[in-house]
Parts: C-alpha cells; structure tokens; sequence
C-alpha cells in the first residue's frame, strides 16, 4: 500500500523532529534551502526548558504548574494558557525523545545540570556542551534522520505552495545550484522553516532567517497572528559578526552597567538582569541612547576564568577571538532582534488554517509566546509540536480560532523602486525595533508600499521579496496594537489597553499582489 506523501520545508529542530515522527507513517521528503541543520537551531545556547521528574528526585524544588506560570506571566497576558499546558506538560517526553535519539545533555555528578534565565522562577534549563546546546541536539537528530528513510533535498527553495481548491497540494521548488525547477506533490505540507531576525539590521539569527514560510503561507492565504511581536534579545556581543551572548550568563550571575560602570537594572526590576527579556532589552536601549548610542556593558568578571571556559567554552572562545578577556573585563553588548513570536497561526497540532498547510516552531504561532517568549521555551515548544504534528496528520482540517482575521493588503504606491535588503532592515530597526510610535510606523509603512521585489532566479531574490512581505505586515500589525504590551512598546500608547488583550490576526486579500 502507498503511504502519504509528506513534504517538510526546514531542517532545524521542528523540521527534523516532524520527519522522523512522520517517517513511521509517511514517505517524507524534507527540504531546505541551505545544507541539513543550519537554520537558527544550530546556534541556540541557553538550552531547552524543561520540568522533568529526575529534578524533583534530585530536590529541585519545580513543576509543570509553576513553568505554566512563568510562562503565562511572561507573556504579558496574550499567552493562551491551553497552548502553555500542552508544551510545558508534554515537553518531558519530547525532551525525553530527543534523549533517546542521542541528545547529551550535561550533567554534574550524573545529574542533569539545570541552567537559570530570566522571568524562570526555577532552575530548569537543560544545556549541551555548555553553550552548544543547539548544535548537539541538530547533531543527534541529523543522525537519527538518517536511519529513518527520509529523502532528503538540500539547497532547494521552496518558492511557492501549491494551492488547489483551497487546500496546500504541494509546493514548487527551486534547486539553488542548477535553478531546476520541480513541483513536490504531497498530502501534506509542513513549514518548519524558523523565523525572519533579518527583518532588522541587528539580528542574532543566522543568515537564513529570512521569514520564507511566514511570506509562503501569507500568499497562499493561511492565517498570521501576532505578527507585531518580535523580541529583541538583550546582550549581542556589540562587535562586528558578535553573535548572542546566551541569557544563560546573565542566570549564572553576570550583571549588566554603563559605561560608569552603574549596575542600571536595578532600579528597574525587582529581578534586574534576570527581568523579562523586552524589560531589559527596552533598558539597554534607553541606557544607550543616553551614552550617545555606545553599548552597555555585561560583567562577567566575578565568576571567574575558570567557571567560564567550563561553562560557556564557545562564548569564552569568542569573546577571546574578539580580543576581550571577560574573566577580567566586561563584554560590550546591544540588544538583537532575535525571535518572531507571531506567525502562522495553528492549533495545537500545528493545522494552519489552510487545510493542507501545518506549521511548526518559530514559524508558527500557537499562542505559546503572547508578548514575550519565556527563554528557552521555543526549542520545547518546537519538538512537542512536531511530534503532535507527525501524531495527527492522519487527521487533517482546518485550525479554527476565535475573532475573525484582518484582511490585509499592501497599498502599492508608484513610482516603485526595487528594495535594497539594507534599506529595508534599517526602516523595520527604526520604525518596528525596540521602540515604535505611530509616526514612525505610518513613514515605515510608505516606505515599504513603494518598494517591489522583482524575483529571479537567485536565493537572495527570493528572500527579499519574503522579507519585504513581512515587513509590511509586521509594520501594520504593530500600527494596529495601539498600545504597550511585552515586547511590543509604542511611545505614543505606553500604556497597556485591556481591551487589546487579544491576539491581532491577518489573512491576505484575495488577489492581492506584492
Ligand atoms: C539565550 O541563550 O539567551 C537564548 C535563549 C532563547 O532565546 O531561548
């Protein structure tokens, strides 16, 4: 008997998980546009978080109910609490899974080693080789997919689904390296393609974040929610090609001054550099618009040379890469764009709302994040969804939600002239970074209406256009939300409206081009 066709779009830890659970049931093919495993995942540090039953043997004073809470508060009250229930309560058999599988993670004296990082009430952050925690678990999972028959296209773009009688049939694709076109016909469709950090000119994503999916699913009518919410992490090494400092430092006790050398977060937050990410994200910047845009600096100085080669070896070779001696001198940093808490919108198996379509990890949005993801939550939230993505495929529909999408299309204006990707990530820094006003956001969103992006055959083409297309919707959605809320703050409208504490959803018009 022929089994279903699956096609997955993305290599990091939701694509992988997707088609090995999948592989059980289904022919898979999984593309993706660079080689296997290079997408965000790869540089995640701080870990995964996770309440497991070993750390209440062990004395860890932690539950699920508690990581429920966190995450809730977090969220900035736009979390939706079923999808929080479902990750935090499922996440110790998927980390279970990932073990299996060949995850190693640390451990002291045997133990699992539980990290710390901000707005965690617990210890409970899972982490690999100190700081490579991303990179072991595409490692093991890489490995594993190997075994499990997947086919596998590197360097393929996806650059359109194929939408027949409303439902996602397929995709077309490009091959990168000979431009040979093909369409993929599946029963299933899976974006696990990661986020779009390249939306701004600061990023701590890799390269290939350049929001494929979100655009793919936009113009193939799929529903997006919470587009609005991107989160600025707060400490990238403020060097050229820095890369993230994981919060992880700051949960082992680093603190964060100017250039006076003043301890700023305390005055801020009961919990200073352990605050909520957009918290202190939002005070790094205030800090260094004070001392003439020059970085902050993060003192690593007391916890000594020896604990921070043991437990950052990647950072700690970085850091002396770049000439700085963070045993003995503080590393300067600036926050990043760093995550898309919005996406396309699924239910809790990751049904979009285009019967056909799943989403999966940073791509998507469940409701997990709300208005400020909790650290280390979305590479949980990732390998649950997928693997109740590969359980419930044989139960395909349409995901419902409540409160009807926006329709949205670009106003075009002329003359166009074609975007320049710097131009672009210099707009969406300004007008849709840190800080927002209304202003602001109107001269962003002109800007963009009179931009297009004629597609060739090249890679860079493609995610132009892709990064153009979310970079109008991001700028809509956050002229929408007229208010502050987690880590999207209008100067104009600081305060929270109660009456927006609801997700803002958007669907393209109907024969609305870019
Ligand atoms: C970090 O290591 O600080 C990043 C963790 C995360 O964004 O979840």
């Amino acid at each position: 008997m022929t089994r279903p066709r699956l096609l997955v779009v993305g290599s990091g830890i939701a694509g992988l998980v997707t088609a090995i659970e999948a592989a059980a049931t289904h022919e898979v093919v999984l593309v993706t546009k660079g080689t296997l495993g290079d997408g965000s995942t790869r540089y995640a540090q701080g870990g995964i978080a996770v309440v497991l039953d070993e750390a209440a043997r062990h004395g860890v004073a932690d539950s699920v109910d508690a990581h429920v809470a966190d995450t809730l508060a977090a969220g900035a009250g736009l979390v939706d609490e079923a999808a929080a229930r479902v990750v935090c309560g499922e996440g110790p058999d998927a980390v279970a899974a990932l073990m299996r599988w060949g995850t190693r993670f640390d451990r002291t004296d045997g133990r699992l080693a539980l990290g710390r990082e901000a707005a965690h009430s617990a210890h409970r952050i899972l982490h690999a080789q100190g700081d490579a925690t991303g990179a072991e678990i595409v490692r093991a999972l890489v490995a594993r997919l190997a075994d499990a028959g997947v086919e596998v296209a590197e360097h393929s773009l996806v650059t359109e689904l194929v939408v027949t009688d409303d439902a996602v049939v397929g995709a077309r694709c490009v091959d990168v390296p000979t431009g040979r076109r093909s369409v993929v016909e599946a029963d299933a469709v899976v974006l696990a393609t990661g986020g779009a950090g390249h939306l701004y000119a600061h990023t701590t994503n890799p390269s290939s974040a350049t929001g494929d999916g979100l655009a793919l699913a936009l113009r193939a009518g799929a529903v997006v929610t919470d587009a609005e919410m991107y989160q600025f992490h707060p400490t990238r090494l403020a060097v050229p090609g820095g890369g993230l400092i994981s919060e992880a430092v700051r949960g082992e006790g680093a603190v964060l001054r100017d250039r006076r050398g003043r301890r700023f977060m305390l005055r801020v937050h009961p919990d200073a550099e352990l605050a909520p990410r957009d918290v202190v994200a939002r005070e790094i910047a205030r800090v260094m618009l004070e001392q003439d845009g020059e970085p902050v600096l993060l003192d690593t100085t007391a916890l000594g040379a020896d604990f921070l080669r043991r437990r950052f070896p990647g950072l700690d070779r970085r850091c002396r890469a770049h000439g700085i001696a963070w045993d003995r001198e503080p590393v300067p940093v600036t926050p990043a764009a760093h995550y898309a808490m919005g996406g396309v919108r699924t239910d809790l198996d990751g049904r979009t709302s285009l019967p056909g379509l799943w989403a999966v990890g940073e791509v998507a949005c469940t409701g997990l994040h709300g208005a400020n993801r909790l650290a280390s939550n979305s590479l949980l939230e990732a390998a649950v969804l997928a693997r109740r993505c590969a359980g419930s495929l044989a139960r395909p529909g349409a995901a419902v939600h409540a409160g009807e999408p926006v329709p949205f299309a670009p106003e075009l204006t002329e003359p166009a002239r074609t975007v320049r990707r710097e131009d672009l990530q210099t707009t969406m820094w300004t007008a849709a970074g840190l800080v927002r006003d209304r202003s602001t956001l109107e001269e962003a969103a002109a800007t963009l209406a009179a931009w297009r992006c004629p597609v060739d055959q090249t890679t860079q083409r493609y995610e132009d256009a892709n990064l153009l297309e979310v970079a109008r919707l991001v700028v809509a959605a956050a002229l929408a939300r007229a208010e502050s809320r987690g880590a999207h703050h209008r100067s104009d409208a600081p305060a929270t409206d109660p009456r927006l504490q609801r997700h803002l959803s958007w669907v393209r018009k109907e024969g609305s081009t870019c």
